[in-house]
């Protein structure tokens, strides 16, 4: 499973590279205006930060504005992936641009058959919202199977890529129903390390050895 960091702030990606375990970076205007940066500078650090997939989202909502502000964005850089909402004016710009090379990530997904609407566009990346669903009371997670099922079934290269992720166990729950990528909060990657029973084993472990040389 790859991980991709849910944020923009650079110092949080660079503490994320160096642990060795980031594959990608996904943004969107929310996390943008937390970094409180310029949107294309930032968006460039992070691709010189990280060899992978940087998605930057689009802000306008109408075809023609998300055509022209896709093109752009994905000219800023290579490894840019453009994030655009899953609405008709999103999907037919996926279907648009992706068949000229522009990687999309077709974010705001809720439901199976949204996703599949955007497999079907053309999208690279999918991008479920589990979060969000789990905020109003509803089971989030229970959306994954059903859509790497339905890509499964008609051999879509689209990638599931987990969103609004809250939990290790959203984690380790969309690993076993096998979506390809979780992009989590930088504090939710570091949660994953941690378990209460490691601490009182390494603490075992260095009072033995202490008590055995002394
Ligand atoms: C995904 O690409 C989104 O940026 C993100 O996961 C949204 O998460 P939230 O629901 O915690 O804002």
């Amino acid at each position: 499973m790859k991980f991709f960091l849910d944020t923009a702030i650079v110092d949080e990606i660079k503490e994320g590279v160096a642990l060795g375990l980031v594959d990608g970076v996904t943004t969107n205007p929310s996390l943008i205006a937390k970094s409180g940066r310029d949107h294309k500078e930032v968006v460039l650090e992070i691709c010189e930060l990280i060899d992978g997939p940087v998605s930057a989202e689009v802000i306008a909502t109408d075809y023609e504005g998300m055509l022209a502000e896709a093109r752009e964005l994905a000219a800023w850089h290579e490894q840019i992936v453009v994030k655009v909402p899953l609405t008709e004016a999103g999907l037919k710009t996926v279907s648009k641009l992706a068949p000229e090379g522009v990687r999309f990530n077709v974010t705001l997904c809720f439901s199976a058959a949204q996703a599949l609407l955007a497999a079907k566009a053309g999208a690279s990346f999918i991008s479920p919202f589990v979060g969000r669903w789990d905020d109003i009371d509803s089971r989030g997670i229970d959306l994954i199977p059903d859509i790497v099922t339905i890509y499964e079934n008609y051999g879509f290269a689209t990638e599931v890529l987990v969103a609004s992720v809250r939990s290790p166990l959203h984690v380790s729950e969309a690993a076993m129903v096998g979506a390809q990528i979780a992009t989590v909060p930088f504090k939710i990657l570091k949660q994953m390390f941690k378990h209460p029973l490691t601490d009182i084993g390494i603490e075992r472990f260095l009072e033995d050895y202490r008590k055995s040389q002394a």
